[in-house]
Order: structure tokens, then sequence, then C-alpha cells
């Protein structure tokens, strides 16, 4: 399949999306799947320190809420000293699930990033915030991505199920279930929390990755809900992309992700045409919150 898609018409589509406000990435030097070279050596000391300071700040968020399999890949990547070097991780990370990383420029059109994903390749952002996005990014950048995203691709069945979402992703262009599918991601590869014999734990990137969701996400008594995780409930729920969930989704299992995802989507696209999609704080009758709440 060509999965290469005209920068122009990607740009064109971003800046009307977003108001007319530009994608902050270099795109001049890229190839036709938007991958280009992470170039190392151009980052500052100051980068460089300003990565040790989010790092250091997350990794003492997530005894206790991470989940374990994060924090040990984590701890085993080795990338507390500064922005790490895309390629050593990669080449741990391919000899652990097959996968690797690959450096892309910033936000990457949808079929690239399905393609990406569907061939067992993470694309990473290449720059980092400025000190004053400290705690809130509005675009993802290397710290949302490397640090959220790639320690749960060293475990093999997290791992398979991200790869499984971009095949799921190819296949919902043509059906015309992206944005579906794109709650799905959002509701658990970017905020997902985990039953564990702990408790609840974290592995969402987009939390993990967050100053302040980290323990927001926990906290009994906020205006956010704890339910169980069901696909097609999920699939109609819409998220918030400038605050915090409003609804985080619990699952019991990497498996659980994995087998459920196993089904043709063909249907349920179909179905869920003829269905309301529910706003984000909704509560249907017979689902019962996980987390005591205030409402
Ligand atoms: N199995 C789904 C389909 O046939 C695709 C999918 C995979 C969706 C993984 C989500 C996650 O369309
Ligand atoms: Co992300």
């Amino acid at each position: 399949m060509d999965t290469s898609v005209s920068n122009e018409d990607f740009l064109a589509t971003v800046a009307t999306k977003s108001n007319g406000a530009a994608l902050r990435g270099d795109y001049e030097h890229m190839d036709a799947h938007y991958v280009v070279q992470q170039d190392w050596d151009a980052y500052t000391e100051a980068e460089h320190e300003l990565w040790r300071k989010l790092y250091q700040r997350q990794l003492a968020l997530l005894p206790g809420r991470a989940c374990q399999e994060f924090i040990d890949a984590l701890e085993k990547m080795d990338a507390a000293d500064g922005i790490p070097v895309f390629e050593k991780t990669s080449k741990e990370l391919f000899a652990a699930t097959g996968w690797t990383i690959v450096a892309v420029p910033g936000l990457i059109p949808e079929l690239t990033f399905f393609d990406h994903l569907a061939n067992r390749r993470f694309p990473v952002t290449v720059w980092l915030r400025k000190p004053e996005e400290f705690n809130y990014i509005v675009e993802p950048d290397v710290f949302h991505d490397f640090f959220g995203h790639v320690p749960l691709l060293f475990n093999p069945v997290f791992a398979d199920y991200i790869q499984r979402y971009g095949q799921g992703g190819l296949k919902a262009m043509k059906l015309g279930g992206l944005d579906e599918l794109a709650r799905l991601y959002w509701y658990t590869v970017e905020f997902g929390l985990i039953n564990t014999a702990e408790g609840v734990r974290i592995y969402g990137a987009g939390i993990l990755s967050s100053g302040g969701e980290v323990e927001y996400c926990l906290t009994p008594g906020t205006k956010s809900r704890h339910i169980r995780l069901d696909i097609e409930r999920c699939l109609r729920t819409l998220y918030k992309i400038d605050s915090y969930q409003e609804t985080y989704f619990v699952i019991d299992s990497f498996q659980q992700l994995f087998d459920g995802t196993a089904p043709d989507f063909t249907p349920l696209y179909e179905k869920l045409k003829t269905m309301d999609v529910l706003p984000a704080n909704t509560l249907l009758p017979g689902e019962v919150e996980l987390l005591p709440a205030p409402h």
C-alpha cells in the first residue's frame, strides 16, 4: 500500500483544524513516512537539563501509581541522564519485542501513524518542550512520546495490542470508523488505568508524562469517574483534550485489550453510526463507578 501522504495536504489539514496555528516541528527533512534523523548532537545542554528535571519529577510520582511493567521497563531504559539516543533504546526494544523507534518531526498524518504501528515502529517526536511548558504541553514532544509510550512497548502483549491497533486504524479509515477508533486509543494507550493485585495503577502515556494527572486520576472525590472498560461504550465516548479526563476506563489486563480488539469491528462501526455519542462525563444506567465519587 502506498502510505505516503502529501506534506502540503497534511500541513493544510492541520492548519484548518488548528485555526491556522502551525505545527512546531521541522517538516523539511523527512522521508515519505515522515521519518527524520534524531540529530542528537543538536540538543543543547539546557534541553538535557530540562529533560532530567522532567524525568525526575515524573519518576518520583510513579511508585504506587504506575503499573509495575512500566516502572521496570523505564528503569532498564536508562534514560535519566538526558534526552536519550533513540537508536540505543530502539535496538534494545527490537531485541525484546521486535519493535523499533522512528524519529518524527511531530504530529504525523493518521495513515502514516497507523502504518508505522502496524509495522511495529513507534514514532517519537524529536523536539523537547520549552521550559515554560514544564507542566503543560499542547502537542506531544519527545518527553511525552519517549517517557510515556516506549516503556510499555517492552511488554509483549501490550506491544502486540499497539500493532493490532495500527492495523485496525488502516481498516477504520476505509470503514469510516476513525473517530470511534481514536477514542479507544485515547482511553487506553493515552489515559488507561489497570486493575492489579495491589490496586488500580496507570498505564496510559498521557497520564504518565503529565505532572498533575498522575496524582489526580487516582484521587477519590474528584469529578472524574473510573469505569470498567467496555469497548463499544468507549468507542462512543467523547474525550477532553484540554483538561484532565472526566472518565478513566479501567482494564484487568493487557490481554483483555488484545483479546477485546481481535474481532472484526466492521459491524460495530455500523452499529455505532446509529447511536449517539456520549459526553466525557457520562454514567450510563447500570454502570458502576470503581472509585468513590461525589456525585
Ligand atoms: N479488530 C478490529 C477490526 O477488525 C481492529 C482493531 C484492532 C481495533 C485493535 C482496535 C484495536 O476492525
Ligand atoms: Co501519546
